[in-house]
């Protein structure tokens, strides 16, 4: 008899987990019991790290600890020889191949490397996640013609890393916009990136594996690069004022639409109203608004037609266009954020391990006779 589920691992439980749940009906997102609304609201994505690593909010003394540790230029900066290999790559690489090919090599540099133990294994955690604005950045100065900037470590995770990306400080909008982003990507329970790092985690490879293992993952369109497709959706659509007859003819032609749907959410993702509004405050700080009004005809559209909701990813590209982030880096920022997901998931994986490995059931033929190869 079959015991295959439905396809895609749907409704699967594959393990416990004290890191993240999701209220699919609800429509509520929770890290370590905290709503990501609270979250989003009250804390910064440096405290959230926190959270997720370590399962509990800090008292001041270790918050202080730990913003230092990620503010550091020691953990924050990559080694020349990587600035020289970018240098090295062709210009027209994307970025998240960039940022694929860049955490790998970084582990070459690791003096933790090997060392899977939890200790080590934090302390690459927070490399990583510090040391990858670092990559992203330098990677857009490279490709096209710039200096790296060096990292400053008077400025926040966030501010950093727009800092970084454009040589000048942000606006305080920008950067509480971008910080709250990052807090929303942070972490969400099983999805098909943290799985992979998960997979990787569980046959005892190390953090950094893992962690390519989650960038691959998140890479396709129906992951994380939505983000990216999304965007240029509104470019094609180009106003407003065109996007209800653009977005009723996808439709009409059985078009899978970016950013709407989701394999756990029945109702909207509690993700995307705050990026709406972020990408609202933003556009309007800038005098155009036009990408969220695309965006909002397109999801009356959309969820009139299909039952079927934005996701995190519809309006979080409005809000980095906005600052002047390049359409194929919003990938690339998803994995900035769910770098402290992934690396959690890892931690907990390599707590309580055992090698994740399921089984497949077999549609092939049982008997085949070989035939040698003049005689076929
Ligand atoms: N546009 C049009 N139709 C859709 C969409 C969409 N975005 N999403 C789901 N549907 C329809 C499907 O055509 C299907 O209809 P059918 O039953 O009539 O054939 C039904 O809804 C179920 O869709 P599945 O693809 O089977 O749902 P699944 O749970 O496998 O997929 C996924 C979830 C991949 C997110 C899907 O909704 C999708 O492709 N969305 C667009 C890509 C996207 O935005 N991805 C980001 C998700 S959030 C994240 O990963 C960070």
């Amino acid at each position: 008899m079959s015991s295959l589920g439905k396809a895609g691992l749907e409704d699967v439980v594959v393990s416990t987990s004290d890191i993240c749940f999701i209220d699919g009906r609800e429509g509520r997102l929770v890290y370590r019991g905290f709503d990501v609304d609270d979250l989003a609201a009250h804390s910064s994505f440096e405290e959230v790290v926190y959270l997720l690593w370590h399962g509990g909010l800090p008292n001041k003394k270790e918050l202080a600890a730990h913003v230092k540790a990620m503010r550091s230029t020691a953990n924050r900066k990559i080694p020349p020889k990587m600035i020289q290999m970018l240098r090295a790559l062709p210009k027209k690489t994307t970025p998240m191949e960039v940022l694929r090919t860049g955490i790998s090599a970084l582990s070459a540099f690791d003096p933790d490397a090997a060392d899977n133990s939890r200790e080590a294994s934090v302390r690459k955690a927070l490399r990583l996640t510090t040391q990858m604005p670092t990559l992203v950045a330098a990677w857009e100065r490279i490709r096209h013609g710039k200096a790296p900037v060096a990292p400053n470590p008077r400025l926040s995770h966030s501010a950093n890393f727009l800092y970084m990306m454009f040589g000048k400080k942000p606006t305080p909008l920008a950067e509480k916009t971008f910080d709250v982003a990052l807090i929303l990507h942070a972490d969400h329970e099983f999805n098909a990136s943290t799985f992979a790092a998960r997979v990787t985690a569980a046959t005892l490879s190390d953090m950094h594996s893992a962690i390519v293992s989650g960038i691959g993952a998140l890479k396709g369109p129906l992951h994380g690069g939505a983000n990216e497709q999304v965007m240029l959706m509104v470019e094609k659509i180009k106003s407003p004022a065109t996007a209800g007859a653009w977005i009723r003819k996808a439709l009409a032609d059985k078009a899978r639409i970016m950013g709407f749907g989701h394999r756990v959410y029945r109702v909207e993702d509690p993700r995307a109203k705050h990026l709406r509004r972020l990408a609202t405050e933003l556009g309007e700080q800038a005098g155009n608004t036009d990408s969220v009004r695309i965006l909002d005809t397109v999801a009356r559209e959309v969820t009139a037609d299909k039952k079927i909701y934005p996701n995190v990813d519809l309006f979080s590209g409005a809000a980095y266009k906005t600052m002047g982030i390049p359409t194929d880096q919003f990938t690339p920022i998803f994995a900035m954020s769910r770098v402290a997901g992934w690396a959690a998931h890892v931690l907990e994986q390599h707590g309580n391990n055992r090698l994740i490995r399921p089984r497949a059931e077999y549609t092939g033929a049982t008997r085949a006779t070989y035939v040698p190869v003049d005689q076929r």
